[in-house]
Formats: C-alpha cells, structure tokens, sequence
C-alpha cells in the first residue's frame, strides 16, 4: 500500500498545468498518491537540482517532467537521480512541441528518460506509464491499471456499436 506520494510531477512552468492536468487526472483515476512541483531547468536550476536529487529519499518511485521549448527539465531531473523518468514534450512554443520532444527524447547514453507523445496524450501516458512501473510493486495499483485497460477495451466496443 502506499503511503505518501509516489509520483513526483514536476512542470517547467505553472502555463504548463492545462496539459499537465491530462496525467493529475489519470493518476487520480489510478488512486495513486502524487505531488506537484513548479521548477524550470533553465529558471530554477538549484531547484530543480535539489528536487531531484532528494525526491527518492522523500519516498518518491517515478518522477514525469513536463516542459515546453528547449525542454532540458526531464533530462536534468534524470542526471541527479537513478529514479525512473517519464518525460511529457509540452507544445508551447511556435514549433508546436516539436523543440520540446527532441530535446526530451534525445539524451545521451546513460541516461535516459522515457518520453512521451507532445501535449495531452503524452501527459496521460505519462501517468499510464508511471502505473505500469508501480504495478511491478505495488499489487493495488496493478489491479487498478488492469481495470483502465479493461475500460479502454469497453470504449472501442461502445463505439463499435453505433
Ligand atoms: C518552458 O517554457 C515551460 O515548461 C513552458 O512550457 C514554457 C513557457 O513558460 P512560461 O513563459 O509560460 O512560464 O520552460
């Protein structure tokens, strides 16, 4: 069972919540405990340094950066910790996301971060993913995500019958 958060969401910006929102919402469909923290990689570097840095010990398992533009906030967030983490391309600048996703998706060997469709969608993938990371430990959680897969087979068969 858990006790305190599990996720950490971290978001460049407060501008970034709207899309941000799509993961909150799926990680409280889940019932799974989640924190939420402003902190930009070029803004706030100390900050987002000291999150990462302390957020395994603070209990948490799996940490989603979303941010927009040159969006280095997942990829500094993975180089101060060994935790999992789940990168949300957001597209709020004129290149429509396509600056965030490489820059979230491209890190060097070593250090990874798994990266996530640009906007929405990804922001709810994200916090699938992070389910599916969870599950692997946490059996309640495991349950739960087996049931929003059953959901999402009972969608495609609610549309196959109109
Ligand atoms: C990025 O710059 C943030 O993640 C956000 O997507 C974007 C714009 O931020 P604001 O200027 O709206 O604060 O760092």
């Amino acid at each position: 069972m858990q006790n305190g958060p599990l996720v950490g969401i971290v978001m460049g910006s407060i501008s970034d919540r709207d899309v941000m929102d799509e993961c909150i919402k799926t990680l409280k469909e889940m019932d799974i405990n989640f924190e939420i923290t402003v902190s930009s990689a070029h803004r706030s570097p100390d900050k987002t340094r000291d999150y990462a840095i302390s957020a395994s010990d603070r209990g948490i398992e799996v940490i989603i950066a979303g941010a927009g533009w040159a969006a280095h906030l997942a990829g500094m967030l993975a180089s101060h910790t060994t935790l999992p983490v789940i990168g949300v391309p957001i597209d709020s600048s004129s290149l429509r996301g396509i600056d965030s996703l490489l820059s979230t998706v491209q890190m060097p060997p070593g250090v990874p971060v798994a990266t996530m469709a640009i906007g929405r969608g990804g922001a709810q993938n994200a916090a699938v993913f992070a389910a599916q990371i969870l599950a692997l430990k946490y059996a309640d959680i495991a349950k739960r995500l087996e049931e929003y897969k059953e959901g999402l087979k009972l969608r495609v068969k609610e549309v196959e019958k109109d």
